[in-house]
């Protein structure tokens, strides 16, 4: 048997996401903000709805709130600085895209919130729940639209995230991800569409 201590009880639930949100003032989209967040879930499918857990003392938690709306921007290596940027500073007394050089463009399906030019993948959504949890209030989005890039989709438009570069957080780190080990039903897969999978996947 292996050996065990036991830590008090925390978060521990590693690795998890590390996105970016942006999010802006409702009636002046010019007062905006990027926050990083790693509180970030998937919560529902069928409406998709993701949930984002943010302090209430953060500048972007009084943005979300006021418009109902923030979009949650997936993180490549080549964002991993700024992503870091954006978390230790505030939108309150910085300006984050001028700091870091990222962008914000009108997102689709959202009146405020903009998204990050050049995010893999950007999730527009709007709030359907505030929950306080705690430190935390949880605030559960529905996806009302999906922004990906262009580079990401093959000749038949099948989404390749595996070449996006994501990176992963893990307790106070941030980690490129390893490569591809599998796929969805790899353990049962038939041999021969286990090769040829791996081989599409190398
Ligand atoms: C990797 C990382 C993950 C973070 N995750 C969260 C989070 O899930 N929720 C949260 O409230 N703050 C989180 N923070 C802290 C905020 O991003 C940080 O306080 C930020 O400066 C708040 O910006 P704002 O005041 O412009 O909203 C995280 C910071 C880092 C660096």
């Amino acid at each position: 048997m292996s050996e065990y201590v036991s830590l008090k009880p925390s978060t521990l639930l590693n690795p998890t996401p590390v996105v970016l949100v942006s999010c802006a003032e409702k009636g002046n989209p010019e007062n905006r903000d990027l926050v990083t967040v790693a509180w970030a879930g998937t919560v529902n499918s069928e409406p998709p709805m993701v949930s984002v857990s943010i302090r209430k003392s953060r500048y972007s938690h009084g943005l979300i709130s006021g418009s109902g709306e923030f979009v949650v921007n997936l993180v490549d290596e080549r964002m991993a600085k700024a992503t870091d940027f954006c978390g230790v500073r505030s939108g309150r007394d910085t300006d984050k895209e001028k700091e870091t050089g990222l962008k914000t463009v009108p997102a689709e399906g959202m009146e405020t919130a903009p998204r990050v030019d050049g995010a893999p993948v950007s999730l527009s959504c709007r709030v359907r729940q505030v929950i306080e949890l705690g430190s935390h209030d949880m605030f559960i989005g529905e996806v009302k639209a999906v922004c990906v890039r262009k580079d990401l989709l093959d000749e038949k438009n099948a989404l390749h995230l595996e070449k996006a570069g994501l990176i992963a957080y893990s307790h106070g780190l941030y980690h490129r991800l390893g490569g591809v080990m599998g796929f969805f039903g790899w353990s049962v897969a038939r041999p021969d569409v286990l090769k040829k999978r791996m081989e599409e996947l190398k």
